[in-house]
């Protein structure tokens, strides 16, 4: 939405030196960089504690979009708190439907647990990853809730703002944000709970991360948070594609 302090959209030379000129700032500095970018921008809102980045975009007092990608496998709970959110801040919330067909044929070959045997990657790409690119083709930027404490093995590395390598198309470069990168879980939870955010109820039953219902458990005391996620794969390769480019790292 074009309005007095709008920026260009960064080449990429320009966004490696935002990157090094916002790496410290605050996360709600970084966010305000992107909802002033030109274009279309829109937070990646997953139902858990990223509902931090919808405060901060409200307290801004800019416009600003927000999508969150319905799997169709979300826990109940999740559900509830996206429609929470959406009334607590009163804005749309642009839910992403994987295609009809594609689940249905994939649900009738495999049925519907296979990613316990053959791993997630192919339920992942069909419900979460396709359905990001399809909105993503539609935007300029998006903002993400990632953070380098995360998952140490694939996001220690990410940076406040990046050239999206894994969704730009042919003539389009898309940008990435990541207001949150340099912010631990602690961080994160101090902000819900001094600004009396809401929260998913999951969270108070053990759950950190939270994905979808079938591949996401409780943790226990100090186990990391992203040992809830895909616990019978491999530690290190606990990305669903939807940050693809953390994998290359
Ligand atoms: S995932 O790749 O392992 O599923 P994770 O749950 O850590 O991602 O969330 C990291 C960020 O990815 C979130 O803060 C959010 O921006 C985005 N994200 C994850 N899941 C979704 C979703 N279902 N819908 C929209 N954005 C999501
Ligand atoms: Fe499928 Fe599990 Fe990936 Fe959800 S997290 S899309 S249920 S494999």
């Amino acid at each position: 939405m074009p309005g007095a302090f709008m920026t260009a959209i960064p080449t990429i030379d320009l966004v490696d030196a935002l990157n090094t000129e916002y790496a410290d700032k605050y996360p709600t500095e970084i966010l305000e960089l992107a909802l002033n970018q030109e274009g279309e921008i829109a937070i990646s809102f997953s139902g858990a504690e990223d509902v931090v980045l919808i405060d901060m975009a409200s307290r801004l007092r800019k416009p600003f979009r927000v999508f969150s990608l319905d799997t169709g496998r979300l826990h109940p709970e999740t559900y509830q708190f996206i429609e929470t959110v959406r009334k607590h801040y009163n804005i749309e919330i642009e839910i992403c439907f994987p295609e009809a067909e594609t689940v249905q044929n994939f649900v009738k070959e495999k049925g519907l647990f296979s990613f316990f045997e053959d791993g997630h990657s192919e339920c992942c790409g069909i419900r979460k990853v396709q359905p990001l690119r399809k909105k993503l083709a539609t935007l300029d930027g998006w903002i993400t809730g990632q953070r380098k404490d995360q998952s140490p093995g694939t996001r220690n590395e990410i940076p406040v703002v990046q050239a999206d390598a894994g969704f730009s198309g042919p003539g389009k470069q898309l940008i990435k944000y990541n207001p949150l990168a340099n912010w631990s879980s602690a961080d994160v939870w101090n902000y819900i709970r001094m600004m009396e955010i809401p929260y998913n109820p999951l969270h108070e039953r053990g759950f950190v991360s939270i994905g979808c219902e079938p591949c996401t458990r409780p943790v226990l005391p100090n186990q990391h948070e992203r040992e809830g996620r895909w616990w019978w794969e491999e530690a290190t390769k606990k990305e669903c594609g939807l940050h693809a480019g953390n994998l290359n790292k």
